[in-house]
């Protein structure tokens, strides 16, 4: 997603109640930065323009969200999308969502021994479609340890994509990693799944008719 520079972006988040300026300051604690520290809390990767977090955690005020993302210039955005969302479904405080800025490859960093993420949400990762990047993709064994020193066990991970080979790939990488996988469909929008929220991406492809490919792992 190329972005055009936007200086205003940093000075606005620093502002922003519910966005945590330095991730790695709370390791092992991510729990007690929310007003209801025995929720659960689920964590998204690649969060976008935040379209997905915003509706979820609108409509789940029983749970706490950590969003995560690479770029201020998009998170930003995400920060004014959940504003926007939860100013139309009337609630007033956002308590239950935070959002951040942190390389997924430098993830236990930030998150590790201590933190307990119940579920982890991964909608619509760059496929790196050339071998030698395969290991850069978030649904790699390699990244899928890393969450697992973090995820419940139990926990869950739910991954939605519009592409083929990763989707298929990344089933290997999940059983690899000693995940099993309780829910897979290649065609989500004509599935018995229910409650499916659609991300900006899951848009953009399915209105090409581009069928949605999404599994959930148990841990
Ligand atoms: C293709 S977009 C998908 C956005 C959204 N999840 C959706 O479904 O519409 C991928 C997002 O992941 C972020 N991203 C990619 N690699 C990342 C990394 N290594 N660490 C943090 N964020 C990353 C990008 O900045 C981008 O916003």
């Amino acid at each position: 997603m190329r972005l055009r520079k936007k200086p205003w972006a940093r000075p606005e988040l620093e502002s922003c109640d519910f966005f945590v300026i330095n991730p790695k300051e709370n390791k092992g604690k991510w729990k007690t930065l929310f007003k209801n520290p025995d929720r659960e809390l689920h964590l998204e990767l690649g969060g976008g323009k935040g379209t997905f977090m915003a509706m979820l955690a609108s409509r789940n005020q029983d749970v706490n969200y950590l969003s995560i993302d690479i770029k201020d210039e998009v998170i930003v955005l995400a920060k004014r999308n959940i504003e926007k969302v939860f100013e139309e479904a009337g609630i007033n405080t956002i308590d239950n969502v935070k959002i951040m800025a942190q390389e997924i490859n430098l993830i236990t960093e930030a998150f590790g021994d201590g933190d307990v993420i119940d579920r982890i949400y991964i909608n619509f990762c760059n496929p790196w479609p050339k071998d030698r990047h395969n290991k850069r993709r978030l649904t790699h064994t390699r990244q899928l340890n890393n969450y697992k020193t973090f995820l419940k066990k139990g926990g869950e991970i739910r991954f939605k994509t519009d592409d083929d080979e990763l989707f298929e790939e990344s089933i290997e990488y999940f059983k690899e990693a000693g995940f099993e996988i309780t829910y897979i469909t290649r065609d989500l929008h004509n599935s018995d799944f229910e409650g499916n929220i659609v991300t900006e991406h899951e848009e953009m492809f399915s209105s090409k008719g581009v069928k949605i490919k999404f599994l959930i792992a148990k841990n």
